[in-house]
């Protein structure tokens, strides 16, 4: 059902109604009350029109950005990462489910087991508060191995209910399926439509709803040609979303900016796109939504080391996200907000063990100039309530003294508060260009700064410049800095401006008649203050640090340069997800500041610091007498203009990190030798003469690993016959960046040791310099890494050999297979997970898991290498004593000095972080989250080193500090239940 709001016929006639190809109803004055307003026909908690949702009758500006619960598995930490999100102004996150994560074979689903239950991560959001855009699948794409395939779907809707904003949760709306814009055949305009896909929509519609999902149901468009699923595009169509969005990913998806072509056409950098008439076809009566904008790229195999965090860094957000705005943008979920890590199997062959995503928080959770620079968006957002109302006036260079430049101006109907955005005419031009700007306010059409000065863009930036910008009752009637949020303190504005260092700035302020500089910044003392009918006009030649303005209405201005304005944060007292203003305070200082809650006359501040000494200044109630910051009193001192400073002496400790040298080792290829016995049931025989798959191989038996019941990492093959051959031929097939090694008898033949865009590799493998029986059986091990399987449609490419055929008169008599223990029969760690260990003698025999004892190994270091081609597994076990009240990061760092012909897989107590592989890609830092690391006793390391040629394998391995901050979070925390140990059952897998 779809209400139309406040809609009369009557005064629709009047105002010069026209009727768009559609059929949508739209006034062409674009009064908000003309545009109907929608809700589900279930509830009315949620509902949105052509400007916004509205949750509980609210506008809401949706500052989103996405975190994989499945990338992180450590659920403590999920309160570090929505804090931060909070901390940054975001009124919301979202994020995937993983369909393979919760089910190891198709009769067990786990939501209970350690990182398995995500309902944690929704209460998370409810106390720190933050509304959800939950994305179940079934399939999610997210460069997951297969996508997530397959389905979850019905128990995961009874999870996700009792957290609905319409049940006292705050996940607001429920996205069905991913980029599934498959609603038409062909051309979408033609509107020709696609039954089948039609009917999957419906059905996985129906089963949310029939689950209890009574909030809007969202789709995301995989672009702007799809068109799919839209109530205005195609009304009453089977299938159809209640608020359909649509993806962009303007700066490419991929770090490797080579792959970068297909929809967005020729990669250039910082080149806005236009969507503008996409929505106002498409959607024209729901908020323009992007339920995926890009946060970041991820970093394929070949990409560069530690992604692309110069292509897409604090300037990339500056534009991007304000170019969204410039087009009446309400809703933005970036995506990734926190990337984090394609630990185990997770990742499709696309992307390497990092899934850092150069996202607004790093992959060790480390915040810097990106985060910064989309907190400063998003906190303004929060406070802009006049930006959920919207019309766009006009976009042009007429508004500037500069050509240079170009300006969008959106106005606020109701309150005629508009928001200039201003922007490089030629979006990738990096010039600094300096402007006045053509504005109209209530007190008239003004062109400003009026007293000298100008408005800069410097290099690759945007500007928001306000008028009639409402902060309660008070009018700030321009600013040529922008707003960076504001807070109603005793009933009083305290808004916060901000600007480059250096650049000057005015700002009018309605209904004011004095004012007075009340701090000593340099800048400050220079500014001049103009009375005039109206108000005051505030003029600053040049701002430095903080200047702090006070004026006869009770208003108080912070007028702050980027620098200082990056450490300003607007923590609120409650836990809505609007962020009231009236209960918000201000702080200027902190590296990072979660949260903030009265406790009597004392104002108890959260957060992390970073620098060893840190001026705290608060700006909040005048019943506040004393701050606390993390539990402990500050000396706090009341300025001249109200607010509170403290001095905060960080006490960061050193953290001494062991050296990692006293290591165990063990051959972990024994397969490879005539006497090994593969009769056990790690091994299951591989006797099918038929595949379900579509690509049906050259010879037979099936070799494919997926029918025999294994999916993840590491595959063997035995394959027999029994008289003389010259050479094997072999087409095997992993998935890109995959490799294979061969060995008859025990001597080593080759290997193919990857190329970061090829899956598939044939070779021929002579038999010359090996033993070849007449007399008893041969026996070829084929050893594979897989890299996951492709996404979309190819997520069914099989795993494992395509062809396997002898040269010189004999064939296979007899093919065994091995991979991960039990495959998908049953699972021996539900902890870990369906998707955490493949198929090497170590992984079977849990050498890789903490509690198993290597006492009876010899000692070598992986340093210390060996020769031959050939897997071994290293061990070693350290200790960690982590402080409490500190947040601290590691990562390991592998370097293979001898070969790059080593594929390398890093055991952190049991979870596999990182696949190094040097041959094909450039990660050699891999973090590891605490929780999967002990940071309070002991921690188990394991290596496989895989050489894939004679010259044999050296690899050093490192732990590195990525950061350590004092902080309300403590990254040492009770983990145990996360890391199980190494049991005998293990044995039988030899
Ligand atoms: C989107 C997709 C996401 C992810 C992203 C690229 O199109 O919906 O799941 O694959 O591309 O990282």
């Amino acid at each position: 059902m779809r209400i139309l709001g406040g809609f009369s016929w009557v005064s629709a006639l009047t105002l010069s109604v026209c009727l768009i190809g559609n059929g949508v109803v739209q006034a062409q004055n674009g009064s908000p009350s003309q545009w109907p307003l929608h809700d589900n026909g279930l509830n009315d908690v949620v509902q949105w029109d052509h400007y916004s949702f509205k949750v509980n009758g609210q506008r809401l500006f949706v500052f989103s950005g996405e975190l994989h619960y499945w990338r992180i598995p450590v659920p403590e930490v999920w309160e570090d990462l929505l804090e931060k999100i909070k901390a940054a102004g975001f009124t919301a996150f979202a994020f995937y489910g993983n369909w393979a994560w919760h089910s190891a074979n198709n009769h067990t689903l786990d939501f209970e087991t350690g990182a398995h239950n995500f309902e944690r991560l929704l209460e998370t959001a409810k106390r720190v508060g933050l509304y959800v855009i939950v994305r179940p699948g079934p399939y999610v794409n997210a460069e997951a191995n297969a996508g997530g395939f397959p389905l979850w779907l019905t128990t995961v809707h009874t999870i996700t209910s009792k957290h609905l904003v319409t049940k006292g949760g705050t996940a607001f709306v429920y996205q069905i399926e991913n980029e599934y814009g498959e609603q038409w055949v062909g051309d979408a305009s033609k509107k020709v439509p696609n039954e089948s896909a039609a009917r999957y929509m419906a059905l996985l519609e129906a089963s949310a709803r029939d689950n209890g999902i009574d909030v809007p149901l969202i789709h995301n468009n995989p672009n702007m040609n799809s068109k799919s699923w839209s109530q205005d595009f195609a009304p009453n169509a089977t299938g159809n979303v209640d608020v359909s969005g649509v993806d962009s990913y303007p700066s490419c998806w991929s770090c490797n900016l080579d792959e970068c072509t297909g929809t967005n056409g020729e990669y250039v950098a910082y080149q806005v796109v236009n969507y503008y008439d996409y929505f106002k076809n498409t959607t024209p009566t729901e908020p323009s939504f992007f339920p995926e904008f890009q946060g970041g790229s991820y970093n394929p195999w070949g990409g560069p080391e530690g992604g692309c965090p110069g292509d897409i860094g604090a300037d990339f957000a500056n534009l991007f996200y304000r170019n969204l705005i410039s087009q009446r943008v309400t809703a933005i979920s970036l995506y990734m907000m926190y990337g984090g890590t394609n630990w185990g199997a997770f990742a499709a062959p696309v992307v390497a063990t990092s899934y850092d995503y150069s996202s607004p928080i790093s992959e060790n959770r480390k915040i810097d100039s990106k985060y910064y620079e989309t907190k400063n968006l998003a906190m303004f957002t929060r406070v802009a309530k006049d930006l959920t109302i919207t019309n766009r006036v006009e976009n042009s260079t007429s508004y500037s003294t500069n050509s240079a430049i170009a300006t969008s101006e959106l106005r606020n109907p109701d309150t005629n508060a508009a928001f200039y955005v201003t922007i490089h005419s030629y979006s990738p031009s990096s010039t600094k260009e300096s402007f006045q700007l053509r504005v109209s306010t209530s007190v008239g059409n003004l062109t400003i700064p009026q007293r000298g000065g100008s408005i800069f863009l410097n290099g690759h930036q945007s500007k928001i410049v306000v008028t009639d910008f409402a902060m309660g009752k008070q009018i700030l009637t321009y600013s040529t800095a922008e707003v960076l949020t504001y807070a109603l303190i005793d009933g009083h504005p305290v808004l916060v401006l901000w600007t480059g260092a250096g650049e000057s700035t005015e700002f009018h302020l309605k209904g004011a008649t004095k004012g007075a500089v009340r701090s000593q910044s340099v800048g400050a003392t220079n500014a001049t203050f103009h009375a005039d009918e109206h108000g005051i006009l505030t003029s600053i030649p040049a701002v430095n640090g903080m200047a702090i303005f006070e004026f006869d209405n009770n208003v108080k201005v912070i007028v702050a340069d980027k620098p200082t304005a990056y450490l300003i944060w607007a923590p609120n007292l409650s836990n809505d997800p609007f962020g009231p203003v009236d209960k918000s305070v201000i702080v200027v200082g902190p590296y990072l500041v979660r949260s903030a809650s009265p406790d009597g006359h004392s104002l108890s501040l959260k957060g992390d610091i970073l620098a060893n000494n840190t001026i705290i200044e608060v700006f909040a109630s005048k019943e506040v007498r004393a701050v606390s910051w993390n539990g402990k009193g500050l000396r706090t001192q009341r300025t001249p203009y109200g607010s509170l400073k403290a001095g905060v002496a960080s006490s960061t400790p050193k953290i001494t990190l062991p050296s990692l040298d006293s290591w165990k080792v063990h051959d972990s290829l024994p397969e490879r030798l005539p006497t090994y016995k593969d009769d056990g049931p790690a091994w299951i025989e591989a006797n099918h003469s038929t595949t379900p798959n579509p690509t049906k191989p050259d010879t037979l038996p099936v070799l494919y690993v997926d029918d025999y019941g294994f999916h993840n990492s590491f595959h063997l093959f035995r394959g027999y016959f029994e008289r003389p051959a010259t050479a094997v031929n072999l087409a095997v097939q992993g998935g890109m960046a995959f490799g294979w090694s061969a060995w008859l008898n025990g001597d080593f033949l080759g290997s193919y040791l990857g190329n970061s865009s090829v899956g598939t590799a044939n070779m021929t493998l002579s038999f010359e310099n090996a033993t070849v029986h007449s007399n008893r059986s041969n026996i070829l091990l084929v050893a594979q890494d897989n890299t996951g399987h492709d996404l979309r449609a190819a997520a069914v490419q099989p795993r494992g050999i395509l062809r396997a055929s002898l040269e010189g008169g004999a064939s296979f008599t007899k093919w065994k297979i091995a991979g991960e223990v039990n495959g998908e029969r049953q699972q021996l760690d539900p902890v870990r997970g369906p998707l955490s260990e493949g198929g090497l003698t170590a992984e079977r025999l849990g050498w890789h898991l903490p509690g198993f004892d290597d006492s009876a190994w010899n000692s070598s270091s992986p340093s210390t290498g060996f020769s031959g081609a050939g897997i071994s597994f290293y061990r070693t076990t350290f200790a960690m004593n982590i402080p409490t009240g500190v947040d601290a990061s590691f990562a390991f760092v592998l370097n293979a000095p001898a070969s790059r012909k080593v594929r390398v897989q890093l055991f952190v107590n049991g979870y596999q972080y990182a696949r190094f592989n040097p041959w094909v890609g450039n990660e050699v830092r891999f973090p590891v989250p605490p929780g999967v690391l002990n940071y309070a006793g002991d921690n188990t390391v394991g290596l496989s080193v895989w050489a894939q040629s004679e010259e044999g394998a050296k690899v050093d391995v490192r732990l590195e500090q990525e950061y350590a901050v004092e902080s309300s979070w403590s990254s040492r925390f009770e983990s145990e239940y996360l890391r199980p140990r190494w049991t005998a059952e293990r044995l039988q897998y030899v």
